[in-house]
């Protein structure tokens, strides 16, 4: 059942290839220029135009997927998004109406805090769109739309390609979005969708790279504390990263918005502290290096996950994992790959369950 892997998680991060064509597979037009979400049934172009708000809900890593959909919807369709935490989202309450999109983003669909957001939503007049990987969840049910992420079953406790399927749903809500609004042009549109079909075959050339991101997660298996800095999209990547590594391999770890480490958090960085820098964005990538400097100024030892070609950055860092180009919108889809399989090889390293942490359930049905 584990297809040859030694656990599902491994088995699970190598699906994702798989998983990405499935869940672009016919929703691409053949010619590659449209998005075509035939599942769309009340989200009418004609209420697509009336959305003056969108918020996303969800928990953990559907919640750093929802981060990626913020930026992905407010970049692509210019409208304001917000987000939160499911078990805050409810009882801060939100100004919904009906004119607001509510996404709520969940594997299990049966996730107790997110259900409960959806209600409140649903209360408030909102329409909500459900992006989660099963179809008869109650999360599914209940919501007035859904999109459903091909990854199939994912049975280790830490999501991976659920979290994956959920960048790509994103990626085609915005161009679905773009596409009905006007908001970018036929060509802007074919380029993502070019960028998107490369995606597998892309994932496939860092899976081959597994053994040198081994070595790497277990010289960081005999720390205790570590960072993850990145901006913009590498930000919400790093936050993912810093969760997978605490649930599986138990090390503390911290994320941070690389700029804003300077405000305190630098304290913590002395001699031989491991920083993996997230530095995909290419707009913020100078920024990014005097971040990086900071922290090597402090004696850090950092590991850098940079898109292939960049020299400049390359230079700053005591090692780095090259990802393949890609557009920058993109790039968390292949970055977060690479921190899966650190902490995978983190958690082992320390003979840990990896498939089974201490103290966390597969679906979390409590609020
Ligand atoms: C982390 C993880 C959890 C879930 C969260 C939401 O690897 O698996 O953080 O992402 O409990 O679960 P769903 O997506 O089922 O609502």
């Amino acid at each position: 059942e584990k297809a040859g892997f030694d656990h599902f998680m491994l088995k699970e991060i190598h699906e994702q290839p798989r998983a990405y064509r499935d869940t672009m597979g016919s929703r691409i037009s053949a010619d590659g220029t449209q998005v075509t979400l035939n599942e769309l049934t009340t989200l009418t172009p004609e209420a697509i135009r009336e959305i003056n708000r969108v918020h996303i809900v969800a928990c953990g890593t559907a919640y750093h997927a929802g981060m990626v959909g913020k930026y992905i919807i407010e970049k692509m369709a210019r409208i304001p998004v917000e987000i939160d935490v499911a078990s805050e989202y409810r009882y801060r309450s939100p100004i919904i109406t009906k004119d607001t999109l509510v996404i709520v983003v969940s594997q299990s669909g049966e996730t107790a805090d997110t259900l409960a957001a959806l209600r409140e939503a649903k209360r408030c007049g909102a329409h909500v769109l459900a992006i989660t990987n099963v179809v008869g969840s109650s999360v599914a049910r209940e919501a007035d739309d859904m999109i459903v992420t091909l990854a199939g079953p994912e049975i280790a406790v830490a999501s991976t390609k659920a979290y994956t399927s959920q960048l790509v749903a994103f990626y085609l809500f915005g161009l679905h979005l773009a596409q009905t609004l006007g908001t970018q042009t036929a060509a802007e549109i074919a380029e993502t969708l070019a960028a998107l079909k490369a995606l597998p075959e892309q994932v496939e050339a860092i899976l081959e790279q597994a053994e040198a991101i081994k070595g790497v997660a277990e010289e960081m298996a005999k720390h205790d504390n570590l960072f993850f800095i990145g901006r913009g999209l590498d930000y919400a990547v790093a936050l993912e990263g810093s969760l997978k590594l605490k649930e599986i391999s138990y090390i503390h770890s911290e994320a941070y918005a690389a700029g804003e480490l300077k405000h305190g958090t630098l304290a913590l960085i002395e001699e031989g502290v491991p920083v993996i820098a997230l530095a995909t964005q290419h707009e913020l990538l100078e920024k990014t290096v005097s971040n990086i400097k900071e922290v090597k100024a402090r004696g850090a030892n950092v590991l850098g996950i940079a898109v292939e070609g960049e020299l400049e950055l390359q230079k700053s860092v005591d090692s780095t994992f090259v990802i393949p180009k890609t557009l920058d919108v993109l790039a968390p889809a292949l970055s977060v790959v690479p921190l899966q399989l650190l902490s995978y090889y983190a958690s082992l390293a320390r003979g840990n369950d990896v498939d089974k942490p201490r103290n966390l359930a597969k679906s979390v049905t409590v609020e």
